[in-house]
């Protein structure tokens, strides 16, 4: 039987096996199980890979984001401005520090946060903008930064999915005062399991940074501040600083799968992925806009395709954000996003066979 997976971790991992149980074994023979040289090492170089001063290795994505929040003192009476289009881990951050997620729609061809709408949801409440790289590609950061600039807020980038992805030759993160990774095993540099860096350049926020995760502990048992334990595991470090050599490589071959389909679809009913032109794209996920989405999806399953809807629900209209008092409507591109877009498989094992029986079924399928 034909099938071809979302994504196929095992294929990744029989190429580096050997490597990653050295690089994990090391960390079990040294017994250095918080922390350590691995952790260190893995920061070093991905805030050079970054372009920016300093990174810091944290448990998650989510706690990437919750710990820039929490460092910025950002709690409740704040507000902080983002998208409803995006993975739940966003706004799900802002809400736990107390503030209050603003929503702001989303340019319908990129999927990214729309910059020329934010400036009407400023008020004086307003704390920081936490623009989203949705799918690999960055937001277009020039017009954000110009009026986060403007009304003196901060700008986290929530670079979660676009790890080494490009802005005018600039990296995700790179831009404003921090940006965020995950390495859940899903993303194009993806760990053993959770884990996640921070990157900045400011050297008062990395100290804070640095000590959120750890607490907010200044000194042994001398707290600061309330921060957490958002510390990253040596092991995931070990295993993702074998990984990081071929973060480019497997870009590289999800552009060209990219590719690939971009021409497959071309006179058909698919709308593919738009992608800026200031912008390089990791394709952590390949995208495609089609008339009848849910049938496409039924079809694609049968048929033992891999596919996901990201996402089904803006954050918006969430359950837990019902307080906020959003209707629909509220955001019409993120609202009919929701209602069309769907992935298909774009990692980098994939044989061109599988991409032509991919193509054939979504085009056999939509309307
Ligand atoms: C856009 C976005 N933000 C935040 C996160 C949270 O990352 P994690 O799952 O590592 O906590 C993710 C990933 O899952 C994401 O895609």
């Amino acid at each position: 039987m034909r099938q071809v997976p979302l994504l196929d971790l095992k294929a990744q991992y029989s190429t580096l096996k050997d490597e990653i149980m050295t690089a994990v074994s090391e960390v079990l023979e040294s017994q250095i199980c918080i922390g350590g040289p691995k952790v260190v090492e893995l920061e070093e170089r991905i805030a050079k890979l970054c372009g920016c001063k300093f990174a810091v290795g944290v448990s998650s994505g989510t706690d990437a984001i919750l710990n820039c929040l929490m460092s910025l003192d950002i709690g409740a009476g704040d507000e902080v401005i983002t998208t409803a289009f995006t993975f739940f881990a966003t706004a799900g951050c802002i809400a736990r520090t107390g503030a209050k997620p603003v929503f702001v729609d989303i340019d319908p061809k990129t999927y990214n946060i729309e910059p020329s709408l934010i400036e009407a949801a400023i008020t004086e409440k307003t704390r920081a903008i936490m623009p989203v790289h949705l799918f690999g590609q960055m937001a277009d950061m020039d017009p954000i930064m110009e009026t986060a600039n403007k009304y003196n807020l901060a700008v986290i980038e929530d670079a979660a999915q676009s790890i080494t992805s490009t802005y005018k030759g600039k990296k995700a993160g790179s831009i404003g005062n921090a940006g965020c990774f995950s390495f859940f095993p899903s993303k194009n540099l993806g760990g053993i399991g959770d884990g996640g860096m921070i990157v900045t350049s400011d050297q008062v926020l990395y100290e804070r940074l640095v000590m959120m995760r750890n607490h907010g502990q200044n000194c042994q048992y001398h707290y600061r501040y309330v921060g957490g334990n958002f510390r990253l595991d040596p092991i995931q470090a070990a295993a993702l600083l074998v990984k990081l050599p071929y973060i480019d490589k497997w870009s590289r071959a999800r552009r060209q799968n990219a590719a690939y389909y971009d021409k497959k679809f071309e006179q058909t009913a698919v709308v593919t992925p738009y992608i800026n032109p200031d912008c390089t794209s990791i394709y952590n996920q390949y995208c495609i806009r089609v008339p009848g989405r849910d049938q496409v999806v039924t079809h694609l399953r049968e048929k033992n395709i891999g596919c996901a809807i990201y996402y089904p629900v803006p954050l918006h209209m969430q359950e837990c954000f019902r307080y906020l008092g959003y209707g629909r409507g509220d955001l019409p591109e993120s609202e009919k996003a929701a209602g069309e877009v769907m992935a298909i498989p774009i990692y980098p094992e994939l044989t061109d066979e599988m991409k032509d029986y991919v193509v054939e079924a979504v085009t056999a399928s939509v309307q």
